[in-house]
């Protein structure tokens, strides 16, 4: 028997971060991050002092970068080499360094089996750019978020705001479609949807209503 998952694609601020974590808790399956991972090895690199440009430093790096996940109850801590990188990952200085090095072919190709580690029983909930297309082709339920770029950029304003991080609206939105189009454009797994996975448009929802769209796509549990 094989074990379910569900794949949850999308550009960044999608919100597929939030309801991934929240439909996996409701249906008791882990849930795996693959974007922590390629911001993983940001900040590793960032550490290491290595240069954004050095494709073969940057595969070594990957395969040396440590990454943990552990649900402290309120959110997903990521560790690096040990290290609680859980704040650093989510700058927007790590999210490209993330973009950088996820064009690296190499790399791609290093994560993938620690990507597939994740699928154990009862299921796995997963998010990012190429899960339905490359990672689990095979899902047996995929989901592609979007958002406007507007709404993305707000919705991560609101977020690192919330957090005290100093930032302005139009530069987050600047940022978000310039990533947008290195995702989309890039040769190795750009982002786009998977032919069997299912739209849905999160603007103007709000998470609850996300949550339950996306649990309505699964089959009925007793
Ligand atoms: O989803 P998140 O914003 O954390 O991802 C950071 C970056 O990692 C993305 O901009 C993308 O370039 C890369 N990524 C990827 N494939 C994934 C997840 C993330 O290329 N499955």
């Amino acid at each position: 028997t094989t074990i379910p998952v569900l794949t949850i694609d999308g550009p960044s601020g999608s919100g597929k971060g939030t309801i991934s974590r929240l439909v996996a808790q409701r249906l008791g399956w882990h849930y795996l991050d693959s974007g922590a991972l390629y911001r993983a090895v940001g900040v590793a690199a960032g550490w290491g002092d290595i240069d954004l440009s050095d494709p073969a430093a940057l595969v070594r790096c990957t395969f040396d970068t440590e990454i943990a996940f552990r649900d402290d109850g309120k959110e997903l801590r990521v560790l690096v080499n040990g290290s609680d990188a859980t704040d650093e990952l989510r700058t927007e200085t790590a999210g490209a360094a993330a973009s950088a090095i996820a064009a690296i072919p190499e790399v791609r190709s290093a994560l993938k089996a620690r990507q597939r580690a994740f699928r154990q029983p009862p299921g796995l909930v997963t998010d990012g750019r190429d899960m339905g297309t490359v990672i689990f082709p095979d899902a047996a339920h995929k989901v592609f978020l979007t958002a406007s770029a507007e709404e993305r950029a707000e919705r991560r304003y609101k977020q690192l705001n919330d957090k005290g991080v100093s930032v302005t609206l139009a530069g987050l939105l600047r940022e978000i479609l310039a990533r947008d189009a290195r995702d989309a454009s890039r040769a190795v797994a750009p982002l786009r949807p998977a032919d069997d996975a299912v739209h849905i448009d999160t603007t103007g929802l709000g998470i609850d209503e996300v949550v339950d769209r996306v649990l309505a796509l699964l089959p009925a549990r007793e």
